[in-house]
């Protein structure tokens, strides 16, 4: 380092150390403790420093994260153990009859077998070479023989060490593992493609691919990769390094600064794998990466040598696969549905099939654009997927199988219900029907005002709704709540005791509807809850909100001149004056407490944030409202900033975090004393943190 003062060498020590530390305890343990503002002012000094001093600079530098480094081609490259691929088990039986034949094969009783367990990421296959404890080389997994160099973009994920941790490193170490995207920067990214005239990614296995394989290791550097690690190749000339358990190899990683699945564990036996299994697929939608199944690999390393390998896999680890995200069918139909605003939705009406252990047999289409994009015909074979392994979705059709009668889809111009015309405005993906007393848009529109985001008529079904449609009896929100006993008992699988629940339901939702819901329950266009609840707290009740015109309406925040109209569009309608009328009859007519923001600003949460985390035994929206009414406000993370966070059952990273940071923690019962505290404050005015128990 010659003509370089000591003082600057120190500096760059000393700010990459911090850089380092400060990657980790973000990347790798998911718990900062300075903000991005601090680490980018960190990380800006070492890049001025880099740009003053050239010879500071080196593989191994924080600053390699920004890519930089342009390619003309990947080279490929050996790797000097062939990193195999994986067998699979489908089922429970066929990981019974490998843990059968492996206990043999290693000599052992069946119940000595020990495993360690993680999910199976779905990413790309990546193995890391590091030399004197520094990255020198990432090599994709290729066929397995060789693969392609990509060390420059590996240099710019962000989670993996460019330098290794700790005393005992090796002289020589191949990590190994997947590089993956989480399901939610995938969305996110995708949606930011699409937007700027890019093609979107169909999976996030091909957007990791896609951003790794790249010439420009800025390009990849600005997408969101993480590197989970999951194995080893050689560590200082010896096949899977000096560990003597899969578990000490996998511990050893992590303390050298890797990333390893949270969820990956010691199963003590072949029994505990099956359950882990299990435990995952259940948690398998909630999970932050996609994963396929679980990996199971014989704990006792000294067992690998003499079990070895097959052609294409180690017979000392198996995959364990979920069923089948992807299935295929016959798309007998597509059935135009009529929803409450007039849109027409195409449904895919199909054979039913077996996908991800669910059976599919409808699936929404969304709209005309889709279809066509898609060249989906009645008939066709298609490719079924659920999304996010929730929502079923047609992927595409198989050309090979179309009937070859099949006939290019025609979106229909004419309502399916009620006939009459169908139109798409400018700009919209959509068809509406422009009849609003479509029969399907007033039932639907009924269906919406008992639902979750309407009144939310406790116990009482959508199906049940649609049925009392159906049968004439009701044909306006307002005749729910004229529904008698007598009536219901005219209904199939009616009974006494449902039939009072139903009367109670109604009744209790008459009484206790708040101004918000009643708003967000007319079902206005545009009209959300959130926009629902600015209106109420600016008008007193619903004929106040009537009488609101297009520019005073517009003061409201939340509300620009697309959702004024819509609101006075709405109010302009004498059915929708005739229904309000008969609100007010029926004593449905709640009325703001006045002025909301000053109640608001007496509640006992009032200026305080909250979180939930975890289940409560109440649904998670109810609980956020309760909260808002009280005058808390909702965040999205946990920092330090954070007021209170409210943990119910199996709080995971988000507790973690918030014990880290010294963020009060509630459990449901002591939520449930603070927002009753509110009440008792006028007589005692006792703080009331004093009166929670902290977790
Ligand atoms: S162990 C020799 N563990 O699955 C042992 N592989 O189907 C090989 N994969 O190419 C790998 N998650 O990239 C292992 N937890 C995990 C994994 C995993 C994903 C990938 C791996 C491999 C493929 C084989």
């Amino acid at each position: 380092m010659n003509g370089i003062p000591p003082a600057v060498l120190e500096q760059s020590r000393n700010l990459r150390e911090q850089l380092e530390y400060h990657s980790r305890q973000y990347y790798v343990l998911d718990d900062p403790t300075i903000t991005d503002a601090e680490y980018d002012a960190l990380f800006r000094e070492l890049v001025a420093l880099e740009e003053e001093y050239p010879d500071l600079r080196d593989a191994s530098s924080p600053t390699m994260r920004v890519g930089g480094q342009v390619l003309e081609s990947l080279e490929s490259r050996a790797h000097s153990l062939r990193m195999y691929s994986l067998d699979n088990a489908f089922s429970v039986e066929d990981w019974r009859e490998y843990t059968g034949r492996t206990a043999r094969l290693a000599n052992k009783p069946e119940q000595e077998l020990a495993f360690w367990v993680d999910p199976k990421m779905d990413g790309l296959a990546m193995e890391l070479i590091y030399e004197q404890g520094v990255l020198t080389t990432a090599l994709t997994r290729g066929d397995g023989e060789k693969g392609e160099v990509v060390t420059p973009s590996m240099r710019t994920v962000r989670n993996l060490p460019l330098r290794l941790r700790g005393e005992n490193v090796p002289a020589y170490l191949e990590v190994r593992g997947e590089v993956v995207i989480t399901r939610k920067e995938f969305e996110l990214f995708n949606e930011r493609q699409l937007a700027a005239g890019g093609k979107a990614f169909a999976n996030p296995r091909n957007a990791a691919a896609g951003s790794v394989r790249q010439l420009d290791s800025r390009v990849t550097a600005a997408r969101p990769l993480r590197f989970m690690a999951y194995g080893v190749g050689l560590v200082d000339g010896a096949a899977q390094g000096p560990w003597d358990t899969y578990e000490h190899l996998m511990q050893a990683l992590h303390a050298m600064g890797f990333a390893i699945a949270p969820e990956a564990r010691l199963c003590a036996s072949a029994a505990e794998v099956e359950t882990a299994f299990a435990e995952l697929g259940r948690k398998r939608s909630s999970l932050p990466f996609e994963i396929d199944g679980v990996v199971a690999k014989v704990n006792d390393i000294s067992l690998h040598e003499s079990l070895g390998f097959t052609a294409r896999a180690p017979r000392w680890a198996l995959a364990l696969k979920f069923p089948a995200v992807q299935a295929r069918t016959v798309l007998r139909a597509i059935q135009v549905q009529v929803g409450r605003t007039g849109v027409l939705t195409p449904v895919a009406v199909l054979d039913p099939v077996a996908v991800g252990g669910v059976t599919v047999s409808r699936a929404t289409l969304h709209n005309a654009d889709e279809i066509a994009a898609k060249d989906l015909r009645e008939g066709d074979t298609v490719l079924v997927q659920r999304a996010g392994d929730v929502i079923p979705e047609v992927v595409r059709p198989i050309l090979e199988e179309r009937p070859a009668d099949a006939q290019p889809y025609v979106f229909p111009t004419i309502c399916p219900s009620c006939g009459s015309e169908a139109a798409r405005a400018e700009g919209e993906a959509a068809y509406r029907c422009v009849n609003s007393l479509c029969p399907a848009v007033v039932r639907e529109s009924i269906k919406f005002f008992a639902s979750k985001s309407g009144l939310d008529i406790q116990g009482v079904g959508s199906r049940w709704v649609e049925a009392f449609v159906d049968k004439g009896l009701v044909k306006s929100p307002a005749d729910l709540f004229r529904i008698t006993t007598e009536q219901l008992r005219d209904f199939d699988r009616m009974g006494e005791k449902l039939a009072a629940n139903f009367i109670a339901a109604f009744e209790t939702a008459r009484v206790t509807a708040s101004l918000p819901r009643l708003i967000c329950a007319l079902g206005m266009r545009h009209v959300g809850e959130q926009t629902a609840k600015a209106l109420a707290a600016r008008y007193r009740d619903l004929d106040a909100l009537s009488a609101a015109g297009f520019e005073d309406l517009q003061a409201v925040p939340d509300v620009g001149p697309e959702v004024a109209e819509a609101i006075c569009l709405y109010f302009e309608n004498p059915g929708n004056q005739a229904l309000l009328r008969e609100f007010k009859d029926l004593g449905l007519w709640p009325v703001a407490p006045v002025p909301a923001a000053a109640a608001k600003q007496g509640g006992p949460l009032a200026g305080k944030s909250l979180l939930f985390t975890g289940t409560l035994s109440l649904p998670r929206e109810k609980a956020e409202r309760l909260a808002e009414e009280a005058g808390g406000r909702i965040v999205s993370g946990v920092s330090r900033k954070l007021d209170f966070l409210v943990a119910g059952d199996k709080a995971g990273s988000k507790l973690q975090k918030a014990q880290a940071l010294g963020v009060a923690v509630l459990d449901e019962a002591a939520f449930m004393r603070l927002l009753g505290s509110g009440a008792k404050q006028a007589h005692e005015p006792a703080a009331p943190q004093e009166q929670l128990r902290l977790l």
